[in-house]
């Protein structure tokens, strides 16, 4: 659920967690920022994002290597994001990935410029060097530049190069500076994972043996310092990251927190009383349920413009949840915020993609003293790792995403309960028939529509002009494209069958086989 306005990160703001080694990357604005992250978490030694100027002292503990990211600007351009010598001379080992190469040329004396762009794969050819350790030549990797290293600083000498880009990477051994301008982050650098373990367990000394289980322990003892003897109140949806984020909080500081769930009447068949059940009995938490479906509902009616019922949605829940919170007197809010909100919001130097309702910090005249964000620098699918590790049921964690605005967005135009009734029946269907199919995994959305549209159908001989349901069934990894899944015929239409026979006043149903863009998941 958005919790709109509410909640979120303050920009550049960093909260490290307590790790005995870590490689901190910093960020100068690539798109592609976060996989580098991602994929050193993945090779088991914890790893963080910051701003590329954030103070040295704020991440400097447990740390074995820096790298420098990619970015939109050029070094030789007015404003660019720069760095000092000093920046990257902090006794561990650096390396600079395109801009970041570049920028390191440019610091230490070298000639950066135009030379020939190059975009997409290339073939690289690596010399017998550690950073290449196991690289087959010539190697498929990945690049994205119009500018490049034209002249190699002083100390430093050429490792790689593609036919397009004479200096792709290059070392100064002395002071354990590395650059290459391929992006061994992305997934079509066909040994880039490998590069990225030459350096840190190569070059940088890991020990590795970071697992996502170990995260727990250290995000529980960060709450318990960030809430103090205090007490803590969290909006609970019952999606993945709300309720991960819950069961950390609830380990770390038990019944002082105290969870909101606030009911706005747009949730799916049985949802409420589910939710409640599972995180009260199940979970154990302390959980404060709001039925507040007459107010959404009062404060909907006659409205039929989407952009008008997201935003009474958004400023109605905003109101409840404060309501309820400023009642149990709580100085910190916890959030479910994790670190593809943060990144596409632009936050720090990246481009703004979408901005998301729980990013940008408490609002001035908020109650709460602190915000606590355990999540904010995890993936989707890391949190479902962390839930399992922390024994949240699978049933919970492989939960689909379902939008804070809930049934509101999916019944077209204006809501009523007839038509909320009408489409939880059909939802109810669909979602049972995807699990019995053993499909639930694999599609990452799928639901019921209500476009309000009526037909004529025939049913017992008689004449019928009743609504038409619309199915969507999409497959994605991170909700920003997506494809219709290609479910079973005949499952398609088992679940027509079935709405049809089974809800009143459906005849006809269809299925959406759009993708997104140019649709989007959400018909509103
Ligand atoms: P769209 O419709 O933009 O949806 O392709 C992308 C993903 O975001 C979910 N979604 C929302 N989630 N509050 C949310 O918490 C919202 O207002 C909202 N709108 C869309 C949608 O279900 C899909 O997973």
């Amino acid at each position: 659920m958005h919790n709109a306005g509410l909640c979120g990160i303050a920009i550049g703001e960093v909260i490290f967690l307590n790790t005995n080694e870590k490689l901190v990357v910093l960020d100068f604005g690539g798109q592609f920022n976060q996989l580098i992250t991602r994929r050193i978490r993945d090779l088991g030694v914890y790893c963080e994002i910051v701003p590329y100027d954030a103070a040295f002292e704020s991440y400097s503990d447990g740390l074995i290597g820096l790298i420098l990211t990619g970015g939109p600007a050029s070094v030789n351009q007015d404003g660019a994001p720069k760095l000092e010598a000093g920046s990257l001379l902090r006794g561990v080992p650096v390396l600079g990935i395109c801009y970041g190469m570049q920028l390191i040329a440019s610091v230490f004396g070298g000639a950066v410029g135009k030379g020939e762009a190059e975009f997409g794969k290339a073939e690289l050819t690596a010399q017998n060097h550690p950073l290449f350790k196991g690289f087959s030549s010539p190697s498929d990797v990945w690049m994205s530049h119009n500018d490049g290293v034209l002249s190699l600083p002083e100390g430093f000498s050429a490792l790689a190069s593609t036919s397009a880009c004479p200096l792709a990477a290059f070392a100064d051994e002395a002071r354990r500076i590395y650059g290459v301008q391929f992006h061994p982050e992305a997934s079509h650098s066909a040994q880039g994972s490998l590069l990225l373990s030459n350096f840190i367990y190569g070059i940088c000394g890991a020990k590795g043996g970071w697992k996502m289980e170990n995260l727990a322990g250290q995000m529980i003892d960060e709450i318990r310092a960030q809430v103090g003897g205090g007490t803590l109140v969290a909006g609970l949806s019952g999606g993945v990251d709300s309720s991960v984020a819950a069961v950390l909080a609830h380990k770390a500081i038990g019944d002082r927190l105290t969870c909101i769930f606030v009911d706005h009447g747009l949730m799916r068949l049985n949802e409420p009383q589910e939710v409640m059940e599972f995180y009260g009995n199940t979970l154990g938490l302390k959980i404060i349920h709001v039925d507040a479906s007459e107010r959404f509902l009062g404060a909907l009616k006659g409205v039929a413009d989407p952009e008008q019922k997201r935003k009474i949605i958004g400023r109605e829940f905003v109101r409840v949840f404060e309501e309820e919170a400023a009642k149990t007197g709580a100085e910190c809010l916890l959030q479910g915020t994790i670190y593809p909100d943060i990144i596409e919001s632009g936050v720090g130097n990246a481009a703004v993609i979408k901005s998301h309702h729980n990013v940008g910090g408490l609002p001035e005249d908020s109650k709460f003293r602190e915000l606590v964000e355990p999540l904010k620098m995890l993936f989707k699918d890391e949190v479902r790792a962390l839930g399992e590790a922390i024994g949240i049921p699978s049933k919970l964690v492989w939960r689909q995403p379902f939008p804070g605005p809930g049934l509101g967005i999916r019944v077209i135009g204006e809501l009523t309960i007839e038509k909320l009734d009408k489409l939880r029946l059909c939802d109810a269907i669909l979602r049972e028939e995807i699990a019995l199919a053993g499909l639930d995994r694999e599609v990452w959305q799928y639901f019921a529509v209500l476009p309000g549209i009526r037909t004529v159908g025939v049913k017992g001989d008689a004449r019928t002009y009743v609504d038409v349901v619309a199915i969507r069934a999409i497959t994605s990894v991170d909700a920003m494209s997506g494809e219709p899944a290609e479910l079973p015929y005949s499952l398609l239409k088992k679940i027509s069958n079935r709405m049809t026979n089974e809800v009143e006043g459906v005849s006809r149903v269809v299925y959406d086989i759009s993708s997104k863009p140019p649709a989007t998941i959400e018909w509103e």
